[in-house]
């Protein structure tokens, strides 16, 4: 019989090609559904139960949160035109329309700001700082979402190719200054999914006591062998056009200081 162990090393070499045998833990099938996690881009058309949607907002807003400041929003994109407005913007993403629910992530700065007006205090931290902290807050949310959905045998797909469109799927959203998306989330029960997609080597991403520039020279030169396809040269070819120039405008326009 296979076991979460055995499920666990099989991801792990696949995902890292290191071999780790699991130590004996609690909640090891929890462990093993999460490293086995890929994107999903396929749906059943089945829809996700209310209580089920409710239930993975709220195990993504217990995730931390900078200084207790709650700066994560999450908007439900239900309304079937504001939906097909969507789709519409991302034409080289048709698997979009298949998907039974779709979240916008947002980084919310005005509730935050809406108590220095309530208590009508000036506020004096309108710095970069402060928009990271918004976009961090909505980022982790978003993982633990991700993650609480495959435990829920659900599939998701983060879309930051929203942000292609950032001045129309902000009025679309009616989003209010300092307020700004950082990803869609397509979400549904899994008709197939992508396959489980190698990392670079854990060497190269997770450090001891300094950064290890060899262990990155070396993984570098070496994953495309286990990718099984010119990672670099890919990722260069990708961001080697430019993308999204308007975002830093949007963002200030958005009252953002980021400074
Ligand atoms: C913040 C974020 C934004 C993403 N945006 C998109 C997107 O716009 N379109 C898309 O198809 N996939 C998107 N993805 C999914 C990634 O392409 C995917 O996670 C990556 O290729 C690794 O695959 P895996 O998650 O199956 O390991 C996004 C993922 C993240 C975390």
């Amino acid at each position: 019989m296979t076991t979460a162990r055995d499920l666990i090393a099989a991801a792990i070499s696949q995902r890292y090609g290191e071999r780790l045998a699991p130590p004996a833990l609690g909640n090891l099938d929890a462990l093993a559904v999460l490293n086995a996690r890929s994107v999903c881009r396929r749906y059943k058309p089945d829809p996700v139960p209310d209580p089920v949607l409710r239930l993975l907002c709220a195990t993504a807003l217990a995730a931390p949160t900078k200084s207790d400041l709650q700066q994560a929003t999450l908007i439900r994109v239900a309304d079937p035109v504001k939906r097909a407005a969507i789709t519409s913007l991302l034409p080289g993403s048709p698997w979009l329309a298949g998907a039974p629910e779709l979240f916008v992530f947002c980084a919310d700065g005005w509730r935050f700001r809406r108590l220095f007006s309530l208590r009508k205090v000036a506020f004096v931290n309108e710095h970069l700082d402060a928009f990271f902290n918004a976009s961090v807050d909505a980022a982790i949310a978003l993982g633990a979402f991700v993650s609480a959905a495959e435990l829920a045998g659900l599939g998701t797909c983060p879309i930051s190719q929203i942000r292609d469109h950032i001045g129309k799927i902000d009025a679309l959203l009616e989003l209010p200054d300092w307020v700004v998306p950082v990803a869609g989330l397509a979400l549904g029960y899994p008709e197939s999914k992508e396959p489980l997609s190698a990392r670079l080597a854990l060497s190269a991403t997770v450090h001891t006591d300094r950064y290890d520039r060899e262990a990155v020279e070396r993984e570098l030169g070496a994953y495309g062998a286990r990718r099984g396809r010119d990672w670099v040269g890919d990722k260069v070819k990708q961001y080697g056009v430019e993308t999204r120039g308007d975002f830093g405008s949007h963002v200030r326009g958005k009252r953002f200081g980021l400074a």
